[in-house]
């Protein structure tokens, strides 16, 4: 589908905010994601792949908000497109986080890396919604004070934010991963049930997975990245190993898995 763009603008650094004006209004589930790829003159075949981008955020009208991180072609060709320019999507794609009660804890913690703050606040917002009485804490984390994306945001959604940077810039001085083993260790009931959501890079959900799966068996879900074609099932070329065998492919069985049921 061919869609207008309402506006894109940079946040900071190398973080962009683009809206896009979809004709019909789409429901998502907080961690789906899109299929993009920018409109280009006379359907010229540059750029030829899409790229999956995690849909940041459906407003009151409509429009769908996506984060992106410039960090090569389509995300460059991105980065200049302006408010009347079209791109094309496929989407809502994928399975999102589990906010049904059996999955939902007692205590939520939500755990994001860079630009893995993109599709949580929508799940914030949604546990906030469903589980009023439930506290969310949410760990944020990046390299540096520009890594961090949607502070405020996030700080109206969770009884608490724990922001960690590598750099000790804001926050913590280390990763996620320290704040969250300090978290569980001191200050999380282990009589209670906890459900961990993460999103970010593979090494940070790898820790976390060691952290909250192997050491305590707390149920965990993960949003993963991986190279993307097709989006749809369709070229295999973004498999995931499954825990008892064979594989997953992320774009059609994830990107959001239980931790226990795959190998990161
Ligand atoms: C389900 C899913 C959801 C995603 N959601 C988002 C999102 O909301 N926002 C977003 O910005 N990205 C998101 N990504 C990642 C995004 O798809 C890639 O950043 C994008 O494909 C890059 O395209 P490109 O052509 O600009 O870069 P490419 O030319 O494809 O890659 C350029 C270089 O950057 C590296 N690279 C690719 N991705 C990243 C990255 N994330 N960080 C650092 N280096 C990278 C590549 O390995 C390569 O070396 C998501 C990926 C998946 C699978
Ligand atoms: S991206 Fe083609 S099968 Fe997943």
């Amino acid at each position: 589908m061919r869609v207008r763009i309402a506006s894109n603008s940079c946040i900071k650094g190398p973080y962009y905010r683009i809206v896009l004006n979809p004709p019909s209004k789409v429901n998502i589930t907080p961690g789906q994601f899109l299929m993009l790829r920018p409109a280009t003159p006379c359907n010229s075949y540059d750029p030829l792949l899409p790229r999956p981008f995690s849909i940041h955020r459906v407003d009151q009208s409509g429009n769908i908000e996506i984060l992106y991180k410039v960090v090569g072609r389509v995300t460059t060709i991105l980065s200049m497109i302006v408010e009347g320019d079209e791109v094309d999507i496929l989407g809502p794609l994928g399975n999102g986080f589990p906010v049904n009660r059996e999955v939902v804890g007692d205590n939520i913690l939500i755990i994001a890396g860079g630009i893995g703050a993109a599709p949580i606040i929508g799940l914030g917002e949604t546990l906030r919604t469903n589980y009023p009485d439930r506290p969310i804490v949410i760990i944020l984390g990046g390299r540096g004070e520009a890594d961090l994306l949607c502070v405020e945001d996030l700080k109206k959604t969770a009884a608490e934010v724990i922001i960690t940077t590598n750099d000790g810039s804001v926050g913590i001085k280390g990763y996620v991963t320290d704040a969250l083993e300090e978290y569980l260790s001191r200050r999380c009931d282990p009589g209670l049930r906890t459900t961990v959501y993460a999103c970010g890079p593979s090494p940070m959900l790898q820790k976390i997975s060691e952290i909250t799966g192997t050491r305590r068996n707390i149920e965990t879900y993960f949003s993963l990245e991986a190279n993307m074609a097709c989006g749809i099932g369709l070229c295999m070329g973004c498999a995931v190993k499954r825990r008892d065998r064979g594989y997953y492919l992320v774009c059609k069985d994830g990107p959001v898995f239980r931790g226990d049921t795959i190998v990161l």
